[in-house]
């Protein structure tokens, strides 16, 4: 099976001389279907670059983007259609959830799914409250719901299109370790059920277990990561 996403030898440099900026310095990558990583690093390291790079935002100026096996980027060129391939097997959730002020929590993810062309918005939208175990809120706007629930909305929002790819930039940055954890075992879930690849940046060490594969970037380099200072410090199991 293709990845859902690979790239390979991406670079990209902002600004020009002296300010000259290596954001992205040779990252090849792939995520296959039904998998969920995480991409760690410290801040300016590029994570974001690369999100972006790998979700037809703002494309690297050199390397190669292939999409289910099409090479779709090449050298900062679109080789399809990037705003429909987006559109339709993409979801995005970012540090705050930005939900629609004026719409209720279902309307928000009912007008995903009519934007999506997905037939039966509103039974769908209500389908993925549910799934992402917040069908109780479903008539409450985004002001009355606490920072879990919104991310929750706005995960069910990303899922409106039914994509093979979803990208995460920090989407737990704003909320406590129990409330991250629980977001980034719905990463999972929608991965290991929906058959979705899912990259989440995350600073979180404490819910890495969540993950099937662990990688970091430094100077804009990717590498795997390998928790093994942590490992050897934890206690045997009792
Ligand atoms: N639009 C931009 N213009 C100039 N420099 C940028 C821009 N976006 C990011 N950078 C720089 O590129 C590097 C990588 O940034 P970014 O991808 O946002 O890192 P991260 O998400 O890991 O914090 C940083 O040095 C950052 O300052
Ligand atoms: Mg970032």
């Amino acid at each position: 099976m293709d990845p859902a996403v690979r790239s390979i030898d991406l670079r990209k440099t902002y600004g020009v001389g002296s300010a000259a900026v290596t954001a992205l310095d040779g990252v090849s990558f792939a995520l296959a279907p039904g998998t969920v990583a995480a991409l760690l690093g410290p801040s300016g390291s590029g994570k974001s670059t690369l999100i972006k790079a790998l979700g037809f935002v703002s494309p690297a100026d050199a390397g190669e983007v292939y999409f289910a096996g099409r090479l779709v980027v090449k050298d900062g060129a679109a080789l399809a259609d990037l705003a429909s391939l987006r559109r339709r097997h993409l979801g995005f959730v970012f540090q705050k959830a930005n939900l629609t002020s004026f719409l209720t929590a279902r309307e928000n993810v009912e007008i995903a799914c009519e934007f999506g062309g997905k037939p039966d918005g509103r039974r769908r939208a209500r389908a993925l409250l549910e799934y992402l175990d917040v069908a109780g809120r479903e008539r409450a706007y985004p002001e009355m719901l606490s920072g879990g629930e919104q991310q929750r909305v706005a995960i069910a929002r990303a899922l409106a299109n039914e994509p093979s790819l979803i990208l995460a930039d920090e989407p737990t940055a704003a909320l406590d370790s129990v409330r991250s954890r629980t977001v980034m075992e719905l990463f999972r879930k929608v991965a290991h059920e929906r058959g979705a690849a899912v990259l989440v940046v995350t600073h979180d060490h404490r819910a890495l277990d969540v993950f099937d594969h662990l990688y970091e970037m430094e100077d804009g380099r990717l590498r795997p990561y390998h928790p093994a200072a942590a490992t050897a410090a934890a206690p045997p199991p009792a």
